[in-house]
């Protein structure tokens, strides 16, 4: 994710791109940049850090003369944060600028044959790419070359784009990012979201995939992929800006779970072609992986939870064995280490304390180290010998929800990869449980449709003193991540407990009326678990079920259930979560809480 502006018209375009930018900085901050046309030449400032540090390289725009200009807010992905791998990027004489929200999944194939026709490249981005395209088809008509640099891209974009010989115009495309357009009274304005803009305008038009626009100050022109021209319909925008910076969302958090269908696709796309599983970055041959006999995951939290349903599934289809550990105690126990084992430190931020200390323990002792980080450029995925991102984009509420799945989403390419490739798994199989993974993004959708159902559930529950998590498998997994949402941001004590244990002690603290949510989406376990509603029921617990379309039965022993789609049983857990993330916020909402920073938590743990 990153954040692009525009803005042509009568008034100054550096501050008021500044201005959009810091609007947009929820979407990517560790660079920015903008270019301004002064009349004579497009000026540029870009650089690595926070927008402030361009805000105060510019003199909060004073230095940067004109009134046209882009800008940009990054969430680095192809490329380090660097004030080189920063947007804008150019061609060769700076004649056409462009700034980019997306991935350009062909770019590494297109940067070869501009390499090859003499086009030299000065970063590591994918976005590179485009300013040589552009400039290679060049011809006078920037409408027309964009179109043709449209047909030859493929992947997500949003741009926008200035022409040395065209001062009067800027012009903007997209293709699966977000691109909007606004018209007002003193200029005309794109931005990746509403917030950027809302100042100056409330009409706002909505560009649809393929489709391109030309700005000027008077005109506001759209065009297909084929160049015809198009009409479109301002729509006027209510929201106050508080509002639109969480897209009309009330918090972050809600946000953040509506994007996992596409934190989860962003992950796995890339990485499924033609029923092959590629993972580029993982650096290890064939041979490599063959060799591997154990696994190390460590990491803090969530990201620990997901390394637990990491185990089940990596032991489970990949047959290795593996041990999970929390960063805390690993970097302390003095571990045994093995030959020929890999370690993977998992880490949104890619900066917590304990993970980092935990990686740089397991490579001082000679094991391999593989992060599953979401933060390009982190501390730790620098430190990794090899780094898969996640592409959840910035995430901003304090409790992880779409970094989390995206983790699920990695581990399970890795799994199947590694099954694949050790011969463990038949290629029927294979190919079945990656149609079940496609699958993913649009059941994760579906659930979100019930959270109605679960709001309502959820103020049922509002004044609890505790609550129980319980399951068995990879449904403990989900158990212990449901049950550390709730507390996080609820405050209400909860307990995640395999559900085979809970005779040997915790079942003492059901009462009358005590929640317990039961996970059952294991079949092979599934009467196991009816047992243990079952027990739980016997002591007056309300049970909260959560099971695989079709297990109609469980409604004569729990009091309310919520069922998932079918899925292979390994990967339950990415269906599961969703509404039990759900119910979490929901309490907390309902209980008045600050659910985007509740207290005592900060994002990224940078201390022991
Ligand atoms: C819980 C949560 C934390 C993090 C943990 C690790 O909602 O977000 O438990 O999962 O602090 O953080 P990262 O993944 O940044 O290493």
């Amino acid at each position: 994710m990153c954040g692009i502006v525009g803005y042509i018209g009568d008034n100054q375009a550096a501050p008021i791109l500044l201005d959009g930018l810091a609007k947009l900085e929820y979407r990517g901050y560790d660079s920015a940049g903008i270019a301004v046309f002064d009349g004579k030449e497009i000026k540029m400032e870009k650089v690595m850090g926070r927008l402030k540090v361009l805000e105060e390289l510019t003199h909060g725009g004073a230095t940067m003369e004109g009134t046209a200009g882009i800008g940009h807010t990054r969430w680095a992905t192809h490329g380090c944060p660097s004030d080189t791998n920063a947007h804008p990027h150019f061609n060769k004489d700076h004649s056409i600028i462009v700034v980019h929200n997306g991935i350009i999944e062909n770019y590494a194939k297109l940067k070869k044959v501009l390499e090859k026709k003499g086009y030299e490249f000065v970063s590591e981005t994918d976005t590179e790419v485009l300013a040589h395209l552009l400039s290679e088809y060049y011809n006078g008509n920037p409408a027309e070359t964009i179109q043709k640099v449209m047909q030859r891209v493929e992947g997500s974009y949003a741009l926008g784009i200035m022409f040395l010989d065209h001062p009067n115009h800027i012009y903007a495309a997209r293709k699966d990012s977000p691109l909007i357009v606004g018209a007002s009274k003193e200029g005309n304005l794109i931005a990746s979201d509403v917030p950027a803009i809302l100042r100056y305008t409330r009409n706002v038009y909505y560009m649809e995939n393929e489709e391109l626009v030309c700005l000027s100050r008077e005109h506001i022109r759209f065009y297909n992929i084929d160049g015809e021209p198009l009409e479109k319909t301002p729509v006027t925008i209510e929201w106050d800006i508080d509002a639109a910076e969480k897209g009309g969302y009330e918090h972050f958090m809600l946000k953040e779970i509506y994007e996992q269908p596409k934190a989860v696709r962003d992950t796995l796309n890339p990485r499924l072609k033609d029923k092959e599983i590629n993972i580029e970055e993982l650096g290890m041959s064939d041979e490599d992986i063959c060799k591997i006999k154990k696994i190390l995951i460590i990491a803090c939290g969530s990201a620990y939870h997901a390394g637990i349903t990491g185990k089940y599934v990596l032991e489970g289809l990949a047959r290795i064995p593996v041990e999970v550990d929390l960063a805390s105690e690993f970097r302390y126990r003095n571990p045994i280490y093995e030959p020929d084992s890999l370690a993977i430190i998992i880490s949104q931020s890619g900066e917590t304390a304990d993970s980092l200390a935990a990686l740089r323990e397991a490579k001082n002792h000679g094991v391999r180290v593989l992060g599953i980080v979401n933060v390009v450029g982190s501390s730790i995925a620098r430190e990794a010998d090899n780094v898969m991102y996640t592409w959840a984009g910035p995430e901003i509420s304090v409790a992880t929800t779409k970094a989390y799945s995206a983790q699920l989403a990695a581990l399970y390419l890795l799994t199947l990869k590694f099954a694949k490739v050790r011969g463990v798994i038949t290629q029927d199989r294979y190919l079945s449980l990656q149609s079940d993974l496609i699958q993913l993004p649009e059941q994760i959708e579906n659930l979100l449709g019930m959270k109605e159902k679960i709001q309502r559930f959820a103020n049922r529950y509002l004044a609890a003193d505790h609550m129980f998590f319980i399951g068995r498998g990879i449904d403990y997994a989900i158990s212990l991540e449901g049950s550390l949402k709730l507390k996080e941001i609820s405050y209400i004590h909860s307990e995640a407990y395999a559900a085979g244990e809970l005779k040997h002690g915790t079942i003492s603290l059901i009462e009358d009326n005590t929640l317990v949510v039961a996970l059952a989406t294991q079949e092979q376990l599934y009467p196991k678990t009816i047992s243990n509603i079952v027990e739980v029921k016997t002591r007056g617990a309300f049970v909260l079920a959560v099971t695989n379309f079709g297990h109609k039965e469980i409604e004569k022993n729990a009091d309310y259930v919520i069922y998932i789609p079918k899925t292979d049983n390994f990967f339950t857990n990415s269906l599961a979560i969703v509404p039990l993330q759900l119910f979490a916020y929901y309490i907390s909402l309902g209980r008045g809480l600050d659910v985007d920073k509740p207290r005592n938590l900060a994002k990224s743990v940078t201390v022991e």
